[in-house]
């Protein structure tokens, strides 16, 4: 039996229910032949851990799948800007590789004139962009859908926000000569498919990876990126969901199609149209993810909390992928009246912003705390999910549950 918060699901009656939805398991629904045994290999079995890791230097993270690690930031413990390294979370679908920056090199070849292998140090040498962003995993909030969804069970933690250092993308793009053929740049990592898995192999579009933002990084909050993060070199493309920043890159191809590999093709798709909870989806009908959605987590107080009456603070962070937070409204009456919450000074195109507001509450008993962000777009959080057989971009309004008491 597996206990997460708020609900108890067995294992059999979690399988059932997901067989039930139409979704078969994980991403097989999409027509990738393996098991769950064979794509999760430990992600259902730990999905609902709530221990705390005993990874090195990730050991205030929430493991959600031993190995490979899939690590979830527990969200009071993001409140700053900047998330220090050794709290950001962790998720690959492979096991990370060893990787040694002196003899690392990347290899670009395909739809360019000039094919490339620059080492590490080569790359160092090129003109240095930072870029602070806001990355977020597409499966942040999977454990809230209803009808479930299987892969990990993420709740709000999948998210976090670092400075990234590295060469520009674009530019050894150009060192290579893209040709006029060149629609697609696919990204692929040294680690190595597990079992009967598909290669974790993404692209994106030229217009992206051409974007003056979209980095080969080799630093992290002013480190060297860890191991866990993609060591010595990843892709950063800021603003979209985490998996097109690719880990540990080794090669890059420029295509004159779309990869057709399953995390591109299959997995990482959405839904064209609104489909109801436990629909199967015609796969002509899901379209790649791409720019994270508007949404907001509260990081304080925590759920359950108890807090005495009086001046009551409310905190956390809002973010919207390529688009700006607009607002922050909160409620500490079930959605009844919301209140404009203030935000914070610190701010860049692609990261979140911390908001805050204080409630005056005199009267003990038990609250809802909500918070709805709205972008510059006019976007705005909704009161319920959008269900997708996948489970991606969970972004209703949050919510926590508080005990208020006498003074
Ligand atoms: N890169 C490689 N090579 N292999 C992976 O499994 N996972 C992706 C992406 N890059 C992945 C990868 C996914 S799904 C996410 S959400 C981000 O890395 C997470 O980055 P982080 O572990 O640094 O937080």
């Amino acid at each position: 039996m597996y206990r997460k918060t708020g609900r108890v699901v067995t294992r059999r009656s979690f399988l059932t229910r997901v067989g039930q939805s139409g979704v078969v398991v994980g991403l097989g629904h999409l027509g990738y032949p393996g098991h769950l045994g064979h794509l999760f290999p430990s992600s259902v079995v730990t999905a609902f851990a709530q221990t705390p890791s005993s990874i090195r230097g990730k050991e205030r993270l929430i493991v959600r799948s031993r190995r490979p690690e899939d690590l979830e930031t527990p969200v009071e413990l993001l409140d700053s800007f900047i998330t220090p390294n050794d709290l950001f979370y962790v998720r690959h679908h492979d096991y990370a590789p060893r990787a040694e920056a002196g003899p690392w090199t990347l290899q670009i070849d395909g739809e360019v004139s000039r094919p490339l292998t620059i080492t590490l140090d080569e790359l160092k040498r090129m003109q240095r962009t930072t870029v602070t962003v806001t990355l977020e995993c597409a499966g942040n909030g999977r454990a809230f859908f209803d009808p479930p969804v299987a892969g990990i069970q993420w709740e709000k933690g999948a998210v976090g926000t670092a400075r990234f250092t590295g060469a520009r993308l674009g530019d050894v793009l150009k060192r290579a000569g893209v040709k006029s053929t060149g629609t697609y740049v696919a990204l692929d990592g040294a680690d190595r498919a597990i079992g009967k898995m598909p290669e974790f192999i993404r692209n994106v579009p030229i217009e992206k990876a051409m974007h003056p933002d979209t980095l080969l990084a080799f630093d992290m909050n002013g480190a060297p990126i860890p191991p866990l993060h993609g060591f010595p070199l990843r892709a950063v493309v800021p603003g979209w969901e985490g998996a097109y920043s690719v880990k540990w890159l080794q090669h890059i191809q420029v295509l004159d199609h779309e990869h057709d590999g399953f995390f591109v093709k299959t997995a990482y798709r959405y839904p064209t149209k609104r489909v109801p909870p436990g629909a199967t989806v015609d796969p002509k009908d899901m379209a790649p993810l791409t720019g994270l959605v508007v949404k907001s987590i509260i990081t304080s107080p925590a759920e359950r909390a108890s807090i005495k009456a009086g001046p009551v603070r409310i905190t956390g962070f809002a973010w919207a992928g390529e688009n700006d937070i607009a607002k922050v409204d909160v409620s500490n009456d079930n959605g009844a009246t919301w209140f404009p919450a203030d935000l914070g000074p610190d701010r860049a195109r692609y990261t979140w912003r911390k908001f805050t507001y204080e409630f005056k509450i005199t009267a003990p008993g038990s609250y809802r705390l909500m918070s709805r962000a709205t972008d510059d777009k006019g976007n705005t959080q909704p009161i319920e999910a959008q269900w997708n057989p996948s489970g991606y971009l969970w972004n209703v309004i949050d919510r926590v549950r508080v005990n208020v008491e006498a003074s």
